[in-house]
């Protein structure tokens, strides 16, 4: 999608941000903070999410919050908790995207360890479910709220050897619908995003032998984001977006 965002396009919007320390989420952080939205920084290493909060301050525009969970780990509670805070802090949420993934270990279908398989489901599916789920009253708070999903070219139609990671893309676009459908008449849309092939740690692990000289950077594929996030979207709901067509 091509879209030109307007420079105060998040003004006075407060969005959470899953996986924000590196590849998509780090770009997005970034590019949101400098469309004036305050940004939750969500992620598992620290030092990372450090780095993006340096960033976001230096822009002098707005600052950003950090919030170190381990999706894989975190319990019904810590979401609870991380709600609790969010309402405390902002008093309400304009936007969460759920971007953190765990590509998993891509192999054949019989030889896909369940341990592996339950930690994939737990950070792309369970988490999402229980952020949106705890967040929902907090989005209730804003105006009009957006949700964005994050899915793959692997989420809508299974291809070999993406057992885990394509099962919990299925899955997510299944979410993203049912909630979008219970909430059509609210003041929440909620959408889909499969980002298309970028130049992040998560493509190089999946195809480490590939020209990358060809990809998009994380920065090139935000428009759709950005158009979910703004006003002009408001009514948009239970859609799959394709960032690169
Ligand atoms: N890149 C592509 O070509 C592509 C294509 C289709 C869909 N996608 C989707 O786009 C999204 C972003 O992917 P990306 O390519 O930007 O991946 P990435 O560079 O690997 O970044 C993933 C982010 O998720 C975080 N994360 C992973 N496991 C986590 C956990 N247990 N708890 C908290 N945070 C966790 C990572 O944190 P750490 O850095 O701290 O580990 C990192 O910040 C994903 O949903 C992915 O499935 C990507």
């Amino acid at each position: 999608m091509d879209y030109i965002a307007p420079n105060n396009l998040l003004v006075n919007k407060t969005i959470l941000i899953t996986g924000a320390g590196d590849g998509i989420g780090k770009a997005l952080a970034i590019k949101c903070a400098s469309l004036g939205a305050n940004v939750i920084l969500l992620g598992k290493t620290v030092k990372k999410l450090e780095s993006v909060y340096d960033q976001i301050e230096a822009l002098n525009r707005q600052s950003a919050a950090i919030l170190p969970v381990d999706l894989k780990g975190a319990t019904e509670e810590h979401y609870r908790d991380l709600a609790d805070t969010v309402e405390h802090e902002f008093g309400k949420l304009d936007a969460l995207v759920h971007n953190a993934s765990q590509l998993g270990v891509l192999s054949p279908f019989k030889q896909v360890e369940s341990k592996m398989w339950e930690e994939v489901m737990q950070v792309n599916l369970n988490a999402p479910f229980l952020l949106t789920k705890y967040l929902i009253p907090v989005l209730e708070k804003a105006e009009h709220a957006s949700v964005i999903f994050t899915t793959s070219g692997v989420g809508n139609k299974g291809r070999a050897y993406w057992g885990p990671y394509s099962v919990s893309k299925f899955a997510t676009e299944g979410m993203m619908q049912v909630v979008a459908d219970e909430y059509e008449e609210s003041s929440l849309r909620f959408n889909a995003i499969n980002p298309g092939a970028t130049k992040t740690a998560m493509r190089a692990s999946a195809f480490p032998a590939e020209d990358t000289r060809l990809l998009k950077t994380p920065e090139q594929v935000l428009d759709t984001y950005l158009y979910l996030l703004g006003d002009e979207s408001v009514g948009i709901t239970g859609q799959r977006f394709n960032a690169q067509s």
